[in-house]
């Protein structure tokens, strides 16, 4: 997520801006930028890095207007280019943008062959060209015809000499009222500090702010008259979103961040996948050649891989081994040209996966990123990639970076299956279908929390935890037990449900509660005699389920909506996340930075 910050006033501008921008440096960024007027003149400072490089760049200004960004780059690689604001052939107007443009390649080529000349590779500069070639003396007619123009996910200020136009689609705004000044942010904590006042923009509203003070239009061209409204919480609160943890809030995002995840990227014409990253090099050809995937990533991002796994299979009929980076690189691995490796990475600055991408490289295998960090090092040492898009994750427990992950592995699966033939149509209809209405299924998981958070009390003093499942659900078991065991440092161990009659069901007793994921799917059967084995030995079992008929096997029991097999992980996986956040809330640890971790393990 991008911060954009306006003001229009007399007070000293930029320092305004600055504050406001490192106020908003939680949303996480890689570069940033200031747009303002000088003489008439329309100034652009930008960098990339910290709010502190910029500011080095900073004189001396009697300027009254200005806007600023922080940019965390989904499209276009973090460099000073690609920094907002953006401006127009002419310089004369000047835009901040958070969001996603879903159509920009198409207005870009258009805009290109009208002579328009284009300095960055964001999908956010085709904005202001379209301003500026739709502009004929009324600053807000042009917006209104550009954003008609644009598909996708926009907050934004465009500057020109004297006023703000400013709209929003999905992505927050705020205008705050001082004292002959007037603010616009892409939320609250940039601006809390000079004024409490505030009126919240709606989608498609588009506000013009001058010295004079604002005026609001609705998307149908009325005038809107809003309340404003007195802030109340702090900024503390603000930047967590009213939530107590940064974990929890990445949670409750999931059915946005997977939104984003999927803009843009499904082509319902030809019933594929639309991904640009791959389009060059990953072509029928040489996908023809591959005789073997090899996935390779850490920790949760590993659990992905094992999820993948299931859908790769499935979807291309091409075998697909999965194996921590660390350990792929150490044992000479049999890799070569026959052979497409995914490394996948919130990050993509893992140590371990970085030498493994090198190590399988050399080996001559093509290499595929699945990254979250725009221009981080996996994402540039890929051959080819599909960033995640899930924003800045801050928690150290990677949460909706791993269901944005589950969602470009899909997306790729979707691809590599169209491209080689191995997907019918009906196949692709059933996948872009539910896939579509993932993010729909999670919010109603999302609704049974204060459940969920019952049953986490219950057992919050257990020492031990079982996860179990089968099939595409057994990489899930891994991953509650991951979440439970590095926020709330209760041991935990995930396994397939059927191994529990190999050794590890000597443990169970009344102290050691069993998670089981026991939806109804081809192995339900099996995983209800699982549990039975369980029950017979009086171990207690909390059970993730889409069938009543398993209340009088469990002790706890959580819903979840039914949904293909396959995507069964997206909505189980909250469940676990959830249930690992309260034990550790209910046991007062730190939950989003946990000892003995960092949110990126770039040493070996
Ligand atoms: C996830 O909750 C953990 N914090 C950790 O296992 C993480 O997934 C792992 O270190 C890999 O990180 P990456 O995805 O950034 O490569």
């Amino acid at each position: 997520m991008c911060g954009i910050i306006g003001y229009i006033g007399n007070k000293d501008v930029l320092s305004i801006i600055i504050s406001g921008l490192k106020r908003l440096e939680y949303r996480g960024y890689d570069s940033c930028g200031v747009g303002f007027v000088e003489e008439k003149q329309l100034k652009i400072l930008k960098t990339k890095g910290r709010i502190e490089k910029l500011q080095k760049k900073i004189e001396k200004t009697n300027t009254k207007i200005a806007v600023g960004h922080t940019r965390w780059a989904t499209h276009g690689v973090p460099i000073e280019e690609n920094a907002h604001p953006h401006t127009d052939c002419q310089n004369r107007f000047a835009v901040v943008h958070n969001g996603i443009i879903e159509n920009y390649e198409s207005l870009k080529k258009i805009l290109i062959k009208e002579g328009h000349i284009f300095r960055s590779e964001t999908d956010s500069e085709v904005i202001v060209h379209l301003i500026e070639k739709f502009y004929n003396g009324n600053l807000k007619e042009a917006v209104k015809k550009t954003l008609s123009q644009i598909v996708g996910s926009y907050g934004l200020i465009v500057l020109d000499k004297q006023q703000m136009v400013v709209s929003r689609k999905g992505s927050p705004i705020v205008i705050g009222v001082g004292e002959n000044e007037f603010f616009v942010a892409s939320d609250i904590s940039a601006i809390i500090e000079h004024t409490k006042d505030i009126v919240y923009l709606e989608d498609y509203e588009i506000a013009v702010i001058n010295e004079n003070g604002y005026s609001i239009i609705s998307k149908d061209d009325q005038l809107v008259e809003k309340e404003i409204q007195k802030i109340k919480i702090s900024l503390e609160q603000i930047e967590k979103g009213n939530y107590k943890h940064f974990m929890l809030k990445e949670i409750f995002e999931q059915p946005t961040t997977i939104k984003n995840s999927l803009a843009g990227r499904i082509d319902l014409n030809n019933l594929t996948a639309k991904l640009g990253g791959l389009e060059e090099v990953l072509t029928q050809e040489p996908l023809k050649k591959i005789k073997r995937i090899m996935i390779l990533a850490c920790g949760t991002s590993w659990h992905c891989g094992l999820v993948a796994k299931y859908i790769l299979e499935k979807y291309t009929r091409i075998p697909v081994d999965v194996d921590y980076a660390s350990e792929f690189r150490y044992r000479n691995p049999v890799i070569d040209s026959s052979v497409l490796t995914i490394v996948i990475s919130q990050s993509g600055e893992t140590a371990d996966t970085l030498s493994a991408l090198r190590e399988a490289k050399e080996k001559g295998s093509l290499v595929l990123g699945v990254v979250n960090v725009v221009g981080s090092t996996i994402a540039r040492e890929s051959d080819c990639g599909v960033y995640t898009r899930a924003g800045v994750e801050i928690g150290v427990a990677s949460t909706k970076a791993f269901t944005s992950q589950l969602v470009v592995m899909f997306l790729i699966s979707l691809y590599i299956g169209r491209k080689i033939n191995t997907i019918t149509d009906s196949q692709a209809k059933e996948i872009i279908e539910n896939l579509e209405k993932i993010s729909r299924k999670i919010k109603i998981v999302l609704k049974d929390a204060e459940n969920i958070k019952a049953i986490a009390e219950k057992y919050k003093n257990s020492n031990n935890f079982l996860y179990l499942g089968r099939g595409i659900n057994y990489p899930l078991a891994l991953e509650g037990a991951l979440k439970l065991k590095e926020i709330s440092y209760v041991h935990a161990e995930g396994y397939p449900a059927a191994e529990m009659k190999h050794g590890p069901i000597a443990l169970v007793d009344e102290n050691m509660p069993c998670f089981f994921i026991a939806n109804k799917d081809q192995n339900y059967e099996k995983v209800i005699s699982n549990m039975n084995e369980i029950k017979t030995r009086g171990g207690k079992i909390i059970s993730i389920a889409t069938e009543k008929e398993i209340e009088d096997l469990s002790d706890e029991i959580v819903y979840v909506p039914k949904t293909l097999e396959v995507l069964s992980p997206f909505v189980n996986v909250v469940v676990l996340q959830l249930f690992a956040y309260y034990i550790s809330d209910f046991l007062k640890r730190d939950v989003d930075k946990p000892r003995n971790l960092a949110k990126s393990v770039t040493v070996e």
